[in-house]
């Protein structure tokens, strides 16, 4: 794999090796020994270029440290769309073509569905989608699919319910992706505007059955309670509000995860978002040892320390 733009680009046993790596690197974390000191050595002397061009707390970050831990160095800017020469009208194809020539590896970060794909056909080094627009997320979906993998014995059977903005989260989408290569029963609790449009399914290879509901339906009805009391994962998103046409109308989660709803789910399920978190997953959730949303994006620094050192090595 040269870019890793989409779910698509990963490869099952790609995903397994990056999987037993993050494994291998949390526990060297963990004890502080030989293992993680010797980790410095794996990407000395290579540059990590991180080019943002919308907010972000865990990618940037996440990369940033897993790259230092790696013994690399790190360069660029968390707010390319003001601080970068795109600010002067520089195109996106210009902006990577040239800071491709400036190190080893790219993070990116775009505003667009489809920039990701433009600035890696205009890189030289390797790409990471870091997020586009409400199009993918590929290496939040290696997090979400890592806690669940180690999470659960099997996929087969597994019950995987999306609460939120589904319809303009590009986390739901590359997570969706890559769930639709095993047995997973999908639900989804959606956003408004969101037609449960069986072309979205096909589109994205699923053809395993699932419930589409919409918010006007959820509190109270059998249908909701059915789903979160059969659901082992329940994988919440925000309100995408930059993402909408009407940014003012839609600042109010349609469903929140209350301690109402988390009472209903069985003891073994787990409770997932990718943060950053807003109303629909009220803090007082979070001592419930089903919360797990924040070992989640802790798990991140080890996956994405797995995908450096695999791209760059493997
Ligand atoms: N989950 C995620 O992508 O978080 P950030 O937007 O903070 O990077």
């Amino acid at each position: 794999m040269r870019h890793l733009i989409s779910v698509d680009d990963l490869e099952d046993e790609f995903i397994t090796q990056i999987y037993d790596h993050a494994d291998y690197f949390k526990v060297a974390r963990k004890d502080r020994g030989q293992d993680w000191f010797s980790c410095t050595q794996a990407l000395r002397n290579q540059i990590l270029i991180t080019d943002f061009f919308e907010p972000s707390t865990r990618t940037r970050l996440s990369f940033e440290a897993a790259m230092s831990y790696l013994g690399g160095n790190v360069i660029g800017t968390e707010n390319a769309a003001d601080f970068s020469s795109i600010k002067k009208g520089e195109s996106i194809y210009d902006n990577f073509k040239v800071i491709s020539g400036y190190g080893d590896i790219i993070v990116g970060r775009f505003r667009q569905e489809g920039e990701a794909r433009l600035a890696a056909d205009a890189s030289e080094i390797p790409l990471i989608n870091g997020g586009d627009g409400k199009g993918e997320h590929p290496t939040q979906a290696l997090i979400d699919g890592f806690i669940i993998d180690r999470t659960f014995p099997s996929y087969d059977g597994l019950t995987v319910t999306f609460i939120g903005d589904n319809e303009h989260s590009r986390t739901v989408k590359s997570l969706f992706k890559m769930l639709s290569r095993h047995n997973v029963e999908m639900n989804f609790l959606n956003s408004p505007t969101w037609k449960a449009d069986p072309t979205w399914r096909l589109h994205h290879g699923w053809k395993g059955e699932g419930t589409w509901i919409r918010p006007d339906t959820f509190r109270g009805t059998q249908e909701v309670e059915r789903t979160i009391r059969n659901s082992h994962v329940v994988y919440m998103t925000r309100n995408q509000v930059e993402r909408h046409q009407n940014m003012l109308e839609d600042v109010a989660p349609r469903f929140v995860l209350d301690q109402h709803y988390v009472d209903m789910l069985p003891d073994t399920a787990i409770i997932l978002h990718p943060l950053p978190r807003n109303e629909e997953l009220p803090a007082a959730i979070d001592a419930d040892p089903r919360a797990r949303y924040f070992e989640q994006a802790h798990n991140g620094l080890f996956i994405r320390m797995a995908l450096l050192e695999q791209l760059q090595n493997g």
